[in-house]
């Protein structure tokens, strides 16, 4: 795999070797009301050498991290969409994408999603889509399934709370292949996930958080959630190692919600 990985990811990796089932389902649709997959995410171990290291903002580039309908906006668990339930202005089917009935993304992502899809299935490595635009509303309700599930701790790691979500910006998909992936770190493993972590950036797309990365971002590894950034953004990310978009804009770690 040619992605360059953040060296503090290395770092943290070994500390989040459990798998967890998150961010997935239908916009409106419940949360899977089952308990969540036993682990089966292959062992990480950190390469030697590798070492904690302080992630340094190098980018500079006036990119807007902070208006929500911005391309480059940065939504984490420390920087909430502005407005709480902010409405993309539009947004267009996914239909034509295999899953895609019934959820939306921004067009821009869309047609971006779009082209990944056919070039994906072109290459034997077909996705499904399992999760698009999600409303205030719509997190709130799986936020909360969520929280009566597992406690709000645990759910605290695997979904946002609404206004909270990358989801609500329209800019964000998850993905998966059969029901046996869908919001599972085994997702990773399949033809599609292997597919998506060496090519998702040449569509724009980026994983938004990474194995060993919840130190970061405040999430478990979530392999299947793809957030659309662009091209240019995507492909510097990559050229610069940052694993994280947060890290490549240089904002501040959220672990949690401070
Ligand atoms: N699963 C991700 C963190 C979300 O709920 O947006
Ligand atoms: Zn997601």
């Amino acid at each position: 795999m040619r992605r360059r990985v953040n060296p503090r990811g290395f770092a943290l990796a070994a500390l989040f070797a459990l798998g967890a089932s998150g961010c997935q389902g239908a916009p409106a649709g419940p949360a899977p009301s089952s308990a969540p997959a036993p682990d089966r995410q292959p062992p990480v171990s950190a390469p030697a050498g590798a070492q904690a290291t302080d992630h340094v903002p190098t980018v500079d580039a006036g990119y807007d991290v902070t208006t929500a309908s911005s391309v480059t906006v940065v939504v984490t668990k420390r920087r909430p969409l502005e407005p709480l339930d902010y409405v993309p202005e539009t947004l267009v089917s996914l239909a034509g994408v295999p899953g895609g009935d019934g959820l939306y993304l921004r067009s821009d992502a869309a047609d971006a999603l779009v082209r990944m899809a056919a070039d994906a299935s072109a290459a034997g490595a077909g996705f499904r889509v399992s999760s698009g635009y999600r409303s205030y509303a719509d997190q709130r309700a799986q936020y909360g399934q969520y929280v009566a599930q597992y406690g709000r701790a645990y759910a605290d790691t695997i979904s946002a709370r609404p206004g909270y979500s990358e989801h609500q910006t329209g800019l964000t998909v998850d993905l998966h292949v059969t029901e046996e992936d869908r919001g599972s770190a085994v997702f990773a493993s399949t033809a599609a996930g292997v597919w998506v972590a060496e090519h998702a950036d040449e569509y724009g797309f980026v994983e938004s958080y990474p194995q060993g990365g919840q130190a970061v971002t405040g999430y478990r590894w979530e392999p299947w959630h793809l957030r659309y950034v662009g091209a240019d953004v995507a492909s510097a990310m990559r050229a610069s190692g940052h694993a994280t978009l947060q890290e490549f804009m240089g904002v501040e770690d959220s672990p949690d919600y401070g």
